[in-house]
This record gives structure tokens, sequence and C-alpha cells, in this order.
């Protein structure tokens, strides 16, 4: 999502990064990293964008200390900074807050119940960004690919390896989880959308449309040219996974809507991010 939005605002005759640390420039969850980064800035920036998260989900479940440090602690951190620099915090959060018993999309003011540790720090964080200045625009997202780790990654991996003879059989992937895919690139342009409209409070933000995992596997594997490839549909329950997930986790947008802010249809997104210099079937496996 970081590097999506450092794109689109390099590629923006507008805006103007003055920073765009990475971890190792910028520890969050670290009050002396995070005073020492504002305090260097070479000028007040009119923005803030937190993209950064402990975002395995898995592991939060162990790692709670560092999962609410960087997840909850920080975002309020991050929040009295901007505060005190008049700068407006946009938050990233996850559609993970929701326990996803609904049988239609979230709204923004549904009410929450996080399943897992990961959605109860994100939750967490949402509220101390907007306890600070409920001016400040946290947007909750969903099942997002672009660069780096992620769902549409490890599949095409899978369809590489039986490709390449290193593996066989069919793919397994879960269909009982439903939720929007979302371009980090489409998010990244849906963000500086709704910044420009002046937006504060708490938003939906989603690619429109709804798929399981599996849906998106399909989709990408018949991209990848190997519609012959079988996929067998699994039962999240078959994974045995450590932290629980949502069944319905697709998010109502229409708040961000009604702002002008509407993001294509997951597949349009799915197809352009595979069909791009990023995709991962520009990279080799084995
Ligand atoms: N991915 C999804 O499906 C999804 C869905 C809903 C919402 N979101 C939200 O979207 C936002 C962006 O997520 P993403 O998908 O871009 O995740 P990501 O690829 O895992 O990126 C998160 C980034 O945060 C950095 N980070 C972790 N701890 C940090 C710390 N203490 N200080 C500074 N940086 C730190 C990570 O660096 P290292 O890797 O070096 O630690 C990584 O670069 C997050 O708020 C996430 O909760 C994501």
């Amino acid at each position: 999502m970081g590097s999506a939005l450092v794109s689109s605002l390099n590629a923006s005759p507008v805006d103007r990064i003055i920073g765009s640390p990475d971890h190792r420039g910028l520890d969050i969850a670290n009050p002396e990293s995070v005073s020492r980064f504002f305090g260097d800035l070479s000028e007040p920036p009119d923005v803030v964008v937190n993209a950064a998260a402990y975002t395995h989900v898995d592991r939060c479940e162990t790692e709670i200390d560092e999962a609410t440090q960087v997840n909850a602690v920080a975002p309020g951190l991050l929040a009295a900074e901007c505060r005190s620099i008049g700068a407006k915090l946009v938050h990233i959060s996850t559609d993970y807050v929701f326990p996803g018993e609904a049988g239609r999309p979230y709204r923004e003011d549904d009410p929450t119940g996080p399943r897992s540790t990961y959605g109860r720090t994100k939750l967490e964080g949402e509220e101390r960004v907007l306890s600070k200045d409920s001016g400040f625009l946290v947007v909750r997202t969903s099942w997002v690919f672009g660069r780096g780790r992620n769902f549409i990654g490890a599949i095409i991996g899978q369809v590489q390896l039986r490709r390449n003879g290193e593996a066989d059989g069919p793919l397994r992937v879960v269909d009982d989880q439903r939720g929007s895919p979302t371009y980090a690139a489409d998010l990244a342009e849906g963000l500086r959308a709704l910044v420009a409209s002046g937006g504060g409070g708490l938003f939906h933000l989603s690619n429109a449309g709804e798929a399981t995992w599996w849906d998106l596997a399909r989709l990408c594997v018949d991209e990848a040219g190997a519609p012959e490839l079988e996929i067998e549909r699994l039962k999240t329950k078959d994974l045995d996974l450590p932290a629980p997930r949502p069944a319905n986790s697709v998010l109502d947008c229409s708040k961000a809507a009604a702002l002008g802010v509407v993001l294509r249809d997951w597949r349009e997104g799915a197809l352009e991010y595979l069909r791009s210099e990023a995709s991962p079937m520009n990279v080799r496996s084995g």
C-alpha cells in the first residue's frame, strides 16, 4: 500500500512527498523514533498517511505485544504528532474489525466485533486516531494486493511450480470467506481523492464487487494461462489457522461514493495488476 501511494504521488503534478520512510527509517511503535522523524522534517506536511501495520494476521495471535504496539498504540502517537503540527492524518484500517456474520456489506456505523488479535488491535488504532481528532481520516479497506507479499503472488507461484514440474495436483483454496479484493494502486488513487474531497472520520474503501478467495484464485489462474488447472474448494475450518477470519467482510463503500470516490470492479484491478510490470507473473519461482 505504501509503495503504491508513493508511486501515485510521484506521478501527481500537484502533490509532493516530504518523506516516505520505510520501517528502517521510522519505527512507528517507538516514540523516540516518531518524535525524531517529525522533528527532522524539512517542512510541515499537510497530510500524513500511515500505511504501516503489523499485518501477519496469524502471527498477531502469538505476537500480541508487537501487534498492539504497532497497530493500536503507534497510530495514537502519529495522531498526536499530526495534531501538534496541524497535519491531517490518514490512517488505513481493515475489514477484519467486523465479526463477519452480516448478510450484507458492512457500513461504517455497523457494530464492530473483531474475532482476531489483528482485528482487535487495528480497531483500537482507529479509536486512538479519531479520539485525537475526529477530522482525521480512517479508511478501512480489504484484501489488498500490489507490490510485495500477497495472495495473488502465492497463487501465481503455485501455478509456476506446477509448470516447472516442482509440484502437482490441484490448488486448494478457501471458498467460504467473502470480501472485496482491492488493488493497492486503485486504493492509492481513492485515498488521494478522499483527501481532496475534504472528508474526515471513518470511511470504507475497496474495489467494487465481491468474491471468495476461490473466485480470486480462479481469475488469476485463468489469466496465467492455466484454465485447465483444477482448484479445490476448501472450508476455512479445513486450514485450522491460528486467527479466525470473518466469513463476510465485504465493505459498503457508499459513504465514499457520496463524495464521488468509487473504485472500479475488483476483477479489472486484478487483471491490470497481473498484466503490469509488478505482476508476480514476471517473477520466476524456484
Ligand atoms: N493486506 C491486506 O489485505 C489488508 C487488508 C485490509 C487492510 N490492510 C491495511 O492496509 C495497510 C497497509 O497494509 P499492506 O497490505 O501494505 O501491508 P504490508 O505489505 O505488510 O506493509 C506493511 C508495512 O508496515 C511496515 N511496518 C511494520 N511495522 C512497522 C513499524 N513498527 N514501523 C514502521 N513500519 C512498520 C512493514 O515493514 P517490514 O515488513 O519491514 O516490517 C511493511 O512495510 C495496513 O494498515 C493494513 O492493516 C491491509
